[in-house]
């Protein structure tokens, strides 16, 4: 079961990858289906393709050096051509996102938003209908008073749970902050519960991200499904 999930990941990546064009900065996503991306990317600069990648985590920069990608930073390229990031959540209708199972939301993010264009690469199994019908909201937050600011974000109507390792310690995330898994269930306004999100103290950033993805492939045993957010859309 799960060696098929990986063959509809890996062909969702690598249909992705052909978006990649010589000359371009790229923004490089963190989990099990940007993996397939990178693999494959470390073998078309091999075979000559040249590009400089901005990685959203620590794992995804040591993986990518492995595969001989050239790695740039913020110091050095501001704004990214592309972006091929993978989602825990995609709403079919509007192409919303719940991100960050992967602990990588923050650095996601930004360079989510620091992209011309964001393309989500999925199993058919992460369409849904509504946002938060399967996957709670992660939400990085300060180590500091994080108790105070669950009940801040339950009082927005979530369960909110620390998320932690295996072997029970605080997961902390690349930026040494914490992660909230906060259950919504089914949302019904995303783009206000984001913005109320935001506004919390204590709160970096969430995984919901609302009106970013340019496009979504969705690889199924079907073929490969393709689609394009509406530019009339706004956020
Ligand atoms: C990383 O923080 C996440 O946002 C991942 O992009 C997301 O969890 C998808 O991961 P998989 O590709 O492993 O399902």
């Amino acid at each position: 079961m799960s060696g098929d999930r990986d063959r509809l990941k890996r062909a969702a990546a690598l249909y992705a990858l052909e978006e990649i064009e010589e000359g371009m900065v790229v923004g490089l996503g963190t989990g099990s289906t940007a993996r397939f991306l990178i693999e494959g990317l470390g073998a078309r600069v091999a075979q000559g393709l040249k590009i400089r990648a901005i990685p959203t985590s620590k794992a995804t920069a040591l993986l990518a050096r492995r595969c001989g990608i050239p790695l740039a930073g913020f110091e050095e390229e501001r704004r990214i051509d592309l972006t091929i990031d993978g989602a825990d959540e995609v709403e079919r209708r509007s192409l919303d996102l719940i991100k960050g199972r992967g602990g990588a939301l923050l650095r996601e993010k930004i360079v989510a938003a620091a992209s011309a264009r964001l393309v989500i690469v999925v199993d058919d199994g992460k369409l849904v209908d509504r946002l938060g019908e399967r996957t709670p909201v992660p939400v990085e937050v300060a180590e500091f008073g994080w108790q105070a600011t669950a009940l801040a974000l339950e009082r927005l109507g979530s369960v909110a749970r620390l998320r932690r390792c295996d072997g029970g310690d605080p997961y902390v995330t690349d930026g040494g902050n914490l992660i909230l898994d906060c259950d919504f269930g089914a949302i019904k306004d995303p783009a206000a519960l984001e913005r109320e999100i935001a506004l919390t103290v204590g709160a970096f950033e969430s995984g919901l991200f609302v009106g970013r993805a340019s496009a979504v492939v969705s690889a199924s045993e079907e073929g490969i499904e393709v689609l394009e957010r509406d530019p009339r859309r706004r956020r």
